[in-house]
């Protein structure tokens, strides 16, 4: 009994140890973790395009998501310039591990980033749909590819 306190008691120090010298270790660097790149920083910014695209129905009728004022439509090339920065901050050796899949993967993004922008030009609301869905398409196949415990993954 007094033994297993003992060895607990221990285990418990060496897990507080360690978590202190991590989270020292991410203030000194600030390097965030891939979690943090993909969730807030690029579900947030994707969101701004499957946000400002698209129709709701509800009960009191259909709502047009497409922006209809001059700062709904820089929302949107805010959030296309976010999702091109974190691209390249993707491709950092640190999150690719060189691997040229996820690489391609993440250059993907900036092209439906670019489609994005370029519909804001043409406040062309329909392109923007379509912009926002090859977006998806590109997180879907990064994480049926590199995501291995993905809670949406199909069973095999
Ligand atoms: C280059 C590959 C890649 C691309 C592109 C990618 N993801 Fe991810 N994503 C991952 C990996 C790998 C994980 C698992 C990270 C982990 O949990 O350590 C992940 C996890 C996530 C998570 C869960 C984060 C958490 O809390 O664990 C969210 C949310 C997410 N991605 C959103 C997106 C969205 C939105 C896009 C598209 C706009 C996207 N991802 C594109 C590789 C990618």
């Amino acid at each position: 009994m007094v033994l297993s306190i003992g060895f607990c008691g221990l285990v418990c120090a060496t897990l507080l140890v360690y978590g202190c010298s991590q989270k020292a270790t991410i203030e000194i660097e600030e390097v965030p973790t891939l979690a943090h790149v993909m969730d807030p920083l690029l579900n947030d910014a994707s969101e701004v395009f499957w946000d400002s695209a698209g129709f709701i129905d509800t009960y009191e009728g259909t709502t047009d998501l497409t922006p209809t004022t001059e700062e709904g439509w820089q929302k949107v090339i805010d959030a296309a310039d976010e999702i091109t920065r974190l691209s390249a901050v993707l491709q950092e050796e640190r999150y690719s591990l060189n691997r040229p899949a996820w690489n391609e993967l993440s250059k993907s993004l900036v092209a439906a980033a670019d489609r994005g922008r370029q519909s804001v030009v043409d406040r062309d609301g329909a392109e923007l749909f379509e912009a926002g869905a090859q977006l998806y398409q590109v997180c879907v196949a990064c994480h049926q590819t590199f995501w291995s415990n993905n809670r949406f993954a199909i069973d095999e």
